[in-house]
């Protein structure tokens, strides 16, 4: 049998060993996530991201590029989405009335390129769709992500 001091002792060490488990697992878990950039690297990021977000802009305000036909009714988004607005990107993906289903952001784009614009669908996973949801979220940027709302 053990002695009142020595279970006292097992119980101390139990507890110093399962603090100290859950506390390198917690610094493991953050410092997986903590690469730190340096200014040179985040100004590349940076750049990389405005490049798409100013080839949507072009697109979105009636810009052409070899292969996509946007519209064919002389309407740009923008004229009926002036600064991308009632897009509402953090609201994807809902329900979206006019297509009757669950829909994607990307599905919404395609959406209007094809019924009000009377142009030609893009590649859902295509540079021009990857452009205009870039310059459509930066559009929109400090909304807060809200998926599902009307
Ligand atoms: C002729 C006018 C018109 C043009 C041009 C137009 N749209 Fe729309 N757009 C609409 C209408 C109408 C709706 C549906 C409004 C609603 O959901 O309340 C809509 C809705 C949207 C939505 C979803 C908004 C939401 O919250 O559900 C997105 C995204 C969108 N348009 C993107 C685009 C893009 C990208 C283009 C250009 C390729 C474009 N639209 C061109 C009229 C237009």
């Amino acid at each position: 049998m053990l002695n009142t001091k020595t279970k006292g002792l097992l119980a101390l060490v139990t507890v110093v060993v399962c603090v100290s488990l859950a506390f390198a697992f917690m610094v493991n878990r953050a410092s997986a996530h903590k690469v730190a950039h340096d200014s040179e690297t985040l100004q590349a990021f940076t750049d990389a991201f405005m490049e798409q977000v100013i080839r949507g802009d072009n697109l979105f305000h009636g810009g052409t590029e070899p292969g996509i036909n946007l519209s064919n009714t002389g309407m740009a988004c923008a004229m009926c989405h002036p600064f991308s607005s009632d897009i509402h990107p953090h609201e994807f993906p809902k329900f979206q009335e006019q297509m009757s289903e669950f829909a994607t952001l990307r599905d919404m784009i395609n959406w209007c390129i094809e019924k009000p614009n009377e142009g030609e669908i893009i590649d859902p996973d295509g540079e021009q769709m990857k452009a205009l949801e870039a310059y459509m979220y930066w559009s929109n940027r400090g909304s807060v992500l809200d998926p599902g709302r009307h």
